[in-house]
C-alpha cells in the first residue's frame, strides 16, 4: 500500500481528499496545526471510511519537527494543502501568509529532498490568472500578478516548485482550483468558514440558516448575461478526486514532464444570481439576497477550460452545480443541528 503525506489534510479540500484516498486504497498520513481546521475531521473521516489516518499535530513552519517528521515516517508522495487562504486577511497581514505559506513550503520541500520523497502536488488556484484576457482559462494563458499576498504566495510557491523540480529532479504536479464548492454526500465533511464567511456558498448558505440575515450581492453592474460576476464552480469530491488521480499519475511515472500544470473547474461559467437561483431549486427555499456596490479587487469572470485535465488525468467532474449545492446545505443543516 503506497502511503502519502497530506498537509493540511484535517482542512476542506483536505478531508475530502483524504477520504478519497482512502477510498482508492492508499495509506494517508495527515499534518495539520488545525490554525484553521478542528481535529474532530479525524473523527468525521474515519465514520465515513472506518479508517483512521494517523495525525500529526505538525506546524510546518518548525524546521526541525518537519525533518524529524520524514525521517520516521517513510512516505512515497505529499499533496500539500496546509497553508492560509483568506485574501482579505493576507491584505491585511500580508507578512503572517507569506512566512506561513512560504516558509511552510519550503521546509517541507527540504525534508522531503533530503529523505528522498519525490512525488509533490501542490495546491494552487485560478487566481494566478487575474482577470485573464480571454475565456475560458487554459493552463497557458499568460499569468497575471494577483492582486492579494494570498494570491501572491500561490504564484511565488508554483516558482518555488519550477526551480525544486528542475533542480532536484523531482516530480511536482500544480492543480489550479477555481471555485470549489459543496460537501461530502454523507454530510460529515464540508467547508468550516470560521467567523463571517468571505466565500459565496457559505454565505448563502448561513443565510438560509438563518445565521445571516442577508446576502449581499457584489455588484450587479459587470458586462455579463445579467451583470453578476462569473465564476465556475466545481464539485469539491471532483476536486479529491483529481487529486487521487494526479498522485496516481506520479505514482505510476505517467507524468509527461516533471513539472506539470492542471485546471479544475467544471468548465462553465455561473454569474452569483444563477448561483442563488440553483441553490434556491435545489433545496425549496429562498435566500434573502440584496445587491451592492462591487467587491474591490474581484474580477469579472473565471471559467476553465478543463480539457488538459480530462485528457491527462482522465478526470471529468461529475456532480452538478445543483447537487452540489444540496450537499452545501445538508452540511450546513448538520452543523446546526450538531450545535
Ligand atoms: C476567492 C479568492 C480566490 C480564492 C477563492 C477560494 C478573491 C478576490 N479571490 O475567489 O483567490 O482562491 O476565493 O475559494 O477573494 N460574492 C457575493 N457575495 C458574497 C460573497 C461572494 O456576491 O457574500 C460574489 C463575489 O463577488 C464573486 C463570487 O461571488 O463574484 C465568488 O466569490 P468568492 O466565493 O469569494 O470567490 P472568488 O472571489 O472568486
Amino acid at each position: 500500500m503506497k502511503k502519502i503525506l497530506v498537509t493540511g489534510g484535517l482542512g476542506y479540500i483536505g478531508s475530502h481528499t483524504v477520504v478519497a484516498l482512502q477510498q482508492a486504497g492508499y495509506e494517508v498520513l495527515i499534518i495539520d496545526d488545525c490554525s484553521n481546521a478542528d481535529k474532530d475531521f479525524l473523527d468525521r473521516i474515519t465514520s465515513i471510511t472506518s479508517i483512521r489516518p494517523q495525525y500529526f499535530s505538525i506546524d510546518l513552519k518548525d524546521q526541525l519537527k518537519t525533518n524529524q517528521f520524514f525521517e520516521n515516517n517513510p512516505v512515497d508522495g505529499v499533496i500539500h494543502f496546509a497553508a492560509y487562504k483568506a485574501v482579505g486577511e493576507s491584505v491585511e497581514k500580508p507578512l503572517m501568509y507569506y512566512r506561513n505559506n512560504l516558509m511552510g513550503l519550503i521546509n517541507l520541500l527540504e525534508a522531503m529532498n533530503e529523505n528522498k520523497v519525490d512525488h509533490v502536488i501542490f495546491s494552487s488556484s485560478c487566481t494566478v490568472y487575474g482577470q485573464a484576457d480571454q475565456m475560458p482559462i487554459d493552463e497557458q494563458t499568460p499569468l497575471k500578478k494577483p492582486e492579494s499576498p494570498y494570491g501572491k504566495t500561490k504564484q511565488m510557491g508554483e516558482e518555488i516548485l519550477e526551480d525544486y523540480a528542475s533542480t532536484y529532479q523531482k516530480n511536482v504536479i500544480c492543480l489550479r482550483y477555481f471555485n470549489p464548492v459543496g460537501a461530502h454526500p454523507s454530510s460529515k465533511i464540508g467547508e468550516l468558514p470560521k467567523g463571517i464567511p468571505n466565500n459565496l456558498v457559505p454565505y448563502v448558505t448561513q443565510t438560509a440558516a438563518g445565521i445571516r440575515e442577508c446576502l449581499s450581492v457584489w455588484g450587479d453592474d459587470y458586462p455579463t448575461r445579467d451583470g453578476t460576476a462569473i465564476r465556475d464552480y466545481i464539485d469539491v469530491n471532483d476536486l479529491a478526486d483529481a487529486h487521487v488521480k494526479a498522485i496516481t499519475r506520479l505514482m505510476e511515472q505517467k507524468n509527461k514532464t516533471n513539472l506539470e500544470f492542471f485546471n479544475l473547474g467544471t468548465g462553465t461559467g455561473s454569474t452569483v444570481l444563477e448561483v442563488v437561483n440553483a441553490f434556491e431549486k435545489a433545496n425549496n427555499l429562498s435566500v434573502n439576497y440584496k445587491i451592492q456596490p462591487r467587491r474591490a479587487g474581484d474580477i469579472v469572470e473565471a471559467f476553465a477550460d478543463n480539457s488538459f485535465a480530462k485528457k491527462e488525468l482522465n478526470w471529468q467532474p461529475t456532480i452538478s452545480l445543483e447537487e452540489s449545492l444540496r450537499n452545501s446545505w445538508n452540511w450546513e443543516q448538520n452543523l446546526g443541528q450538531e450545535k
